[in-house]
């Protein structure tokens, strides 16, 4: 059968260690021989008993495990061809030309560079006399098919991310909690919300929780958002409302691209002369991305797992690595590499100041 390895790679995410088990799982289903590469590209590198067998019963209660249970690391030694090379001696050595990676778009790049440079590994494997010719002769391909697990939801070319919506679901739990405490005191809160370059967890958790402003660095707010901003939540509150809820993205800026941090935002709301709120900052941090998967992540992680495997099983040479994605509730395979492109697209727009074209971008998908 099919030797499959699997690795998980970049920030951890709810619903990575299901994928993990969706993928070892049906790697045996379909009679193959199923590996878990431990400690993301490290793990690669150091071979041994960092990429181990997997049996069925390994991964018996992964479904509903918050982080990766196979551990990730960001790889220095994989950056350089010689760790590459070594990688690739070790996968030899157990036999593996297939992988499935479920990471960021950082991890599933660097995983399709792997692909493209595999051939000429093997050729140097032969000719520094670490393999036999006959030893990589059936390895000419390396077969790389990506998952795209993180928080951020921010791949172009798929719907949701795994992880997403845990983590989603983690931060209106999160404002829920303020909301009672802000309410019993009058105060405001400014909330601060992982998602590095992208605002879909700002955007989404302020809608999802009726915020009174939004701060995402896709739709930076107009020259004049102090007055604007405070002008509506001056409005808010002379409707009766006793709480003031701000929703500030990591990556928030203007559209000058200066940082909009919550400090900033906090000392506006608390002015004297102004708004007078009393209010406090909360970053949300780390409590964002552990934890249990909500439904919808372990059916992502699990059907797009399937889908993984299947994809490995139906691969020939000339087929471009796939990524799995979710369109409209639909699990497709689209080329890694467009919709990685795709994806830098719209954030080069982003830095350029071209909003229109980022936001047009966003909305071709
Ligand atoms: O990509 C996931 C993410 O949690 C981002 O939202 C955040 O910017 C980043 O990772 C934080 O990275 P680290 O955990 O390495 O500090």
């Amino acid at each position: 059968g099919k030797r499959i390895a699997v690795m998980t790679s970049g920030g951890d995410s709810p619903g990575m260690s299901g994928a993990v088990r969706a993928v070892v799982r049906k790697t045996l289903d379909s009679g193959g021989i199923s590996y878990a590469v431990y400690e993301g590209y490290q793990g690669l590198v150091d071979g041994g008993d960092m990429i181990k067998e997997m049996r069925w019963e390994d991964v018996r209660g992964w479904l509903s495990a918050g982080g990766t249970l196979i551990g990730t690391a960001r790889c220095m030694a994989f950056m350089e061809r010689a760790g590459r090379l070594t990688a690739a001696n070790n996968m030899i050595e157990k036999g593996i030309d297939a992988l499935i990676i479920c990471g960021g778009d950082g991890s599933l790049t660097g995983a399709d560079k792997f692909r493209a440079e595999w051939p000429s590994l093997m050729d140097d494997l032969v000719s520094t006399g670490r393999r036999k010719k006959h030893e990589v002769e059936h390895h000419r391909h390396l077969n790389i098919v990506g998952l795209v697990g993180s928080i951020d939801n921010d791949l172009s070319g798929t719907d949701a991310t795994i992880g997403c919506y845990s983590s989603l679901e983690r931060i209106c739990q999160s404002i829920d909690c303020i909301d009672a405490t802000a309410f019993s005191h009058k105060r405001a809160f400014v909330i601060e919300v992982m998602g590095r370059h992208c605002g879909w967890l700002a955007l989404m958790a302020g809608v999802s929780c009726g915020a009174d402003f939004i701060f995402c660095p896709e739709n930076p707010p107009s020259e004049n958002w102090q007055e604007d901003m405070c002008s509506i939540i001056k409005k808010h509150r002379e409707m009766g409302k006793r709480k003031t809820i701000v929703v500030v993205a990591e990556g928030a800026h203007d559209r000058q691209l200066n940082p909009i941090s919550p400090n900033m935002v906090k000392d506006l709301l608390s002015r004297k002369d102004g708004l007078a709120l009393d209010t406090r900052v909360t970053t949300l941090g780390h409590v964002q991305r552990g934890g249990s998967p909500c439904a919808y992540d372990r059916m992502l992680a699990t059907l797009q797992g399937v889908e993984a495997v299947k994809a490995v099983l139906d691969s020939t040479p000339d087929t471009p690595s796939p990524v799995i994605c979710m369109v409209e509730n639909k699990i497709v395979r689209k080329p890694l590499v467009d919709a990685i492109a795709k994806t830098k697209e719209v954030a080069a727009n982003i830095a350029r100041k071209d909003f229109e074209a980022a936001l047009k971008g966003r909305d071709a998908e």
